[in-house]
């Protein structure tokens, strides 16, 4: 199929964002007019200067910058701001619903409130489901180059917001703070009936994946691109149908791979494991999520059927209520499914 039909349906189908992190779309215009207006100091003369010193060798480097773009988020009206824009930017593409990670210690250890972070996405949210429709869940991240304590202190502070997010997940370096290091705080948040997920196996090895199974019994996998070293991991995800979500564009820019003619997607989906393709930082990386599907699209020479089975799993893998996602499978099937050829 011609790539130009392929773009048609990555445009036009409707997906769920799965892996997204919200200070990870604060664009480069954004940057500089919140660190005016707070009076914070960038070390760039203008947006184009920032958008020149995004390359990175491996993800280390891309989160020294992240941190430090974050920095510019002080007040509720500027995470209001950052979330809109995404939310705007992915109804654009497509985006019905979405599960945004945030990363409360980022801001906690700069002395801003928790509520003060929390107030500001959601007021976004709210209003972006009132005017465009679109759905979002929260999901908070603890940053896994912190202590375990640390995560537990931010989960207390939580847990007066407890209604606001519905999961928690584990993000930031990998290498060297393998799952098991949380293994009592998710513990915790599991008992408090939240949804847990962990990135593992971007950078980290496949043990990483499977610790993050059986220590953290997390519901779904972000990343999960070194499952492919591990037929069982591979077994097992495929039999219980837990989700990887995969952020292309993310991997080729932290070089995870040299080339995105090597990514596992495709290699992935063929044997049977639901993977989802996100866009992870698209401020960072170069693309929000349809740029992500074109370009695995264009690297793995994906045809229709793919797209349509991605943008399913997406909502397969969501944590939707059943209802809602079984409304969101039927109208791909109805737009997108395999057409009945019999005329009469
Ligand atoms: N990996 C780990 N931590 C992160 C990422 C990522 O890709 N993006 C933002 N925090
Ligand atoms: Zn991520």
């Amino acid at each position: 199929m011609e790539s130009s039909s392929i773009r048609h349906i990555i445009q036009n189908i409707p997906k769920a964002e799965l892996h997204l992190h919200i200070e990870g779309t604060l664009e480069p215009d954004l940057l500089f007019s919140l660190a005016a207006k707070n009076k914070v100091s960038l070390p760039y003369s203008s947006p184009e200067a920032v958008k020149a010193a995004y390359t990175f060798n491996n993800l280390q480097e891309f989160l020294d910058i992240y941190y430090a773009g974050a920095s510019v988020l002080l007040h509720e009206e500027d995470f209001y701001l950052l979330t809109r824009a995404y939310l705007h930017k992915a109804h654009e593409q497509k985006v019905v619903h979405t599960e945004m990670f945030f990363d409360p210690q980022t801001h906690t250890s700069r002395g801003i409130p928790f509520g003060t972070v929390i107030r500001g996405i959601n007021r976004a949210r709210e209003e972006a489901h009132a005017e465009l429709g679109i759905t979002s869940h929260l999901i908070m991240c603890f940053l896994r180059h912190l202590d375990e304590a640390s995560a537990i202190k931010t989960l207390q502070q939580a847990l007066p917001w407890k209604d606001s997010f519905l999961g928690v997940g584990l993000d930031s370096s990998e290498k060297g703070n393998p799952p098991s290091k949380f293994r009592h705080v998710f513990e915790m948040a599991k008992a408090k009936g939240f949804m847990t997920v962990a990135h593992a196996g971007e950078e980290g090895p496949a043990g990483y994946i499977d610790e993050a199974l059986d220590l953290l019994n997390v519901d779904r996998i972000d990343h999960g691109n070194r499952s492919v070293d591990s037929p069982e991991l591979v077994s097992r995800l495929r039999e219980r149908q837990l989700a990887l979500t995969m952020c292309p564009l993310s991997n080729l820019k932290l070089k995870v791979h040299t080339d995105l003619s090597q990514h596992p997607a495709k290699r992935l989906m063929e044997q049977g494991v639901l993977v989802t393709v996100n866009s992870d930082d698209p401020a960072y990386f170069g693309g929000y999520v349809n740029e992500n599907y074109m370009a695995l699209a264009e690297a793995l020479h994906l045809n229709a059927t793919d797209i349509a089975t991605l943008a399913g799993n997406s909502f397969k893998a969501s944590f939707l209520d059943p209802i809602t996602k079984n409304q969101w499978l039927q109208t791909l099937h109805d737009q997108y499914g395999p057409k009945d050829t019999n005329t009469q």
